[in-house]
């Protein structure tokens, strides 16, 4: 039986980063969802080490997420994430309480003991920046566990019972920002818990070619195309699966980067042997979008169009069975994440959240479970080049969530040209590769300026890049002044509609990447 990790979900937006993490380490994980914790799953499977994960709910709380007793007679090692803690500190009878202080994002904390947690990474009395996002904390150590490291407004950030292989840290340590965040799963999965590395893209690869080949049989799959690295790892993988049954289809809602349907197109053709069609639906999409300013209604919408504009080319085709596209997984978990009955949204993914009920396709997103940065690795692994792999990653509804409020042709004008400018220097200044993503965002309000002699009172652009690696998290890049400059200037002299630029400096959490 292979070995593996299991996670056990409480409903944290990041749970995902903590299988993937492991990954890495070359160990099979599996996340379940908290309700969903059996004794036979422990019967089937060969699980070496549990991992509770973080979660919006208090402990104290009557209706929290609970795990069953057994898990604790197991003697399987546990880490408690976050909330992971704090459970475990109730179930071996402490105490959490809602603190006053809360911790979000960076946060210092101070190593005050040696733990096998802390194996080679982290040393004795030094401090290490971690990210945290928790209101309540534990105000009454459980009898066993003792305190390995604390932070300045949480005693106990890093807990253990060493005979039992329990642990519990406050923290995350499965977000990048998170110092040595890695190294303490490693600890945990690879020292503590003993598992052997066993798991790799090349495998990935290969099973999910053979799923699609089982998936598909002789039908025919359509996939929709956006010139990114996830649809285009999707085209080439389901063509190695199934050859010239695949038919892709780049639909121009009118919502792209300047040139950009051009460019894509040539690159495509030149780099795959792989059928493609161009459907020109610009007049639709702005139809559709006509009036509509709340962001949720608007994905939906261009989410709804997009398939409308699939079936219609399905329909001209002798009827294509499968819908492939390239959804990763936090397109899933921002689209939906469960806690209990509850369901938390923080946006519908164009390619998730906005697909219609009765949709006529079956879906094939054989990316479901990755994240960005493996797509590369996959999309290394199939050979594709660094034109598509390395290429800053765009969304689904394209520039109509970076209008905020109503979409028409003249915004579209205006921001495809800042954009332009924006990304012109970026790649000028040899930034590109430095930064996960850039891109600008027109805001409805005017501001006065002044411009010549006369007075203007135009739009204002706001300048986004960030570094990530898996577009979990993320901070803004640190561009010199005189970089933003350049560019302020660029945009003002030379974009009619825009009288004033801002960047954008807010990490993600709390903000998102995007701004609708
Ligand atoms: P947020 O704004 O959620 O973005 O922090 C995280 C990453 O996802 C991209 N994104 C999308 N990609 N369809 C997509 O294919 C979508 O609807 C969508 N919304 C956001 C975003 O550009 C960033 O890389």
């Amino acid at each position: 039986m292979k070995e593996s990790i299991l996670i056990v979900d409480f409903g944290s937006q990041v749970t995902k980063l903590i299988a993937r993490r492991i990954r890495d380490f070359g160990v099979f994980s599996e996340i379940i969802p908290f309700q969903k914790v059996k004794k036979e799953k422990f019967l089937k499977n060969n699980i070496k080490g549990i991992i509770y994960s973080g979660g919006p709910s208090s402990v104290e709380n009557k209706t929290a997420p609970t795990v069953p007793n057994f898990l604790y007679d197991l003697k399987i090692p546990i880490l408690g994430v976050c909330y992971g803690l704090q459970l475990i500190c109730k179930d071996f009878n402490g105490k959490v309480n809602f603190s006053k202080y809360r911790e979000f994002g960076r946060t210092k904390i101070k190593i005050l003991k040696n733990s096998p947690l802390f194996k080679g990474s982290y040393q004795l009395k030094k401090n290490y920046n971690v990210w945290m996002s928790h209101s309540d904390k534990v105000i009454k150590m459980p009898k066993g566990f003792e305190t390995l490291a604390s932070s300045q407004s949480c005693k106990d950030a890093v807990i253990q019972n060493l005979k039992k292989k329990i642990f519990g840290v406050q923290f995350h340590p499965e977000v990048v920002h998170t110092e040595k965040g890695t190294n303490l799963l490693q600890n945990f999965v690879i020292d503590i818990c003993k598992c052997k590395k066993t798991w790799s893209m090349d495998i990935f690869k290969n099973e999910i070619i053979k799923k699609i080949k089982e998936k598909v049989g002789n039908d025919r799959v359509l996939c929709g195309l956006s010139g990114g690295v996830d649809s285009t790892v999707t085209a080439v993988l389901v063509h190695q699966a199934i050859g010239d049954k695949l038919q892709c289809v780049f639909v121009d809602t009118g919502l792209m980067r300047m040139n950009e349907v051009e460019d894509i197109k040539k690159l495509f053709t030149q780099n795959f042997n792989i059928q493609l069609d161009v459907v020109d639906a610009t007049k639709i999409f702005f139809s559709k979008l006509k009036g509509l300013k709340d962001p949720e209604q608007k994905r939906k919408t261009i989410g709804r169009q997009f398939i409308k504009v699939f079936e219609k080319y399905s329909k001209a085709n002798n009827d294509i069975k499968f819908l492939a596209q390239g959804t990763l997984y936090p397109d899933v978990i921002e689209s939906a994440s469960q806690v209990g009955e509850k369901k938390i949204t923080i946006k519908s993914h164009h390619n998730v959240g906005g697909l219609p009920k009765n949709m006529k396709f079956r879906l094939l997103e054989p990316l479901k479970e990755l994240f960005k940065d493996e797509v590369r690795k996959l999309g290394k692994e199939l050979n594709i080049t660094d034109d598509f792999v390395n290429r800053h990653p765009f969304p689904g509804p394209g520039l109509g969530i970076r209008i905020l409020g109503e979409i028409n042709q003249k915004n579209v004008k205006i921001l495809k040209e800042a954009d332009y400018i924006f990304l012109k220097l970026i790649k000028e200044h040899g930034l590109y590769e430095k930064i996960w993503q850039a891109f600008c965002v027109l805001l409805p309000t005017r501001t006065v300026g002044v411009m010549g002699d006369g007075r203007t009172y135009e739009k204002i652009c706001v300048l986004r890049a960030v570094t990530s690696v898996d577009g979990m998290t993320a901070e803004s890049f640190k561009f010199s002044h005189e970089f933003l400059e350049l560019c302020c200037n660029e945009i003002v002299n030379k974009v009619k509609g825009i009288n004033r630029v801002c960047y954008d400096l807010t990490s993600k959490p709390p903000g998102t990447i995007e701004f609708e």
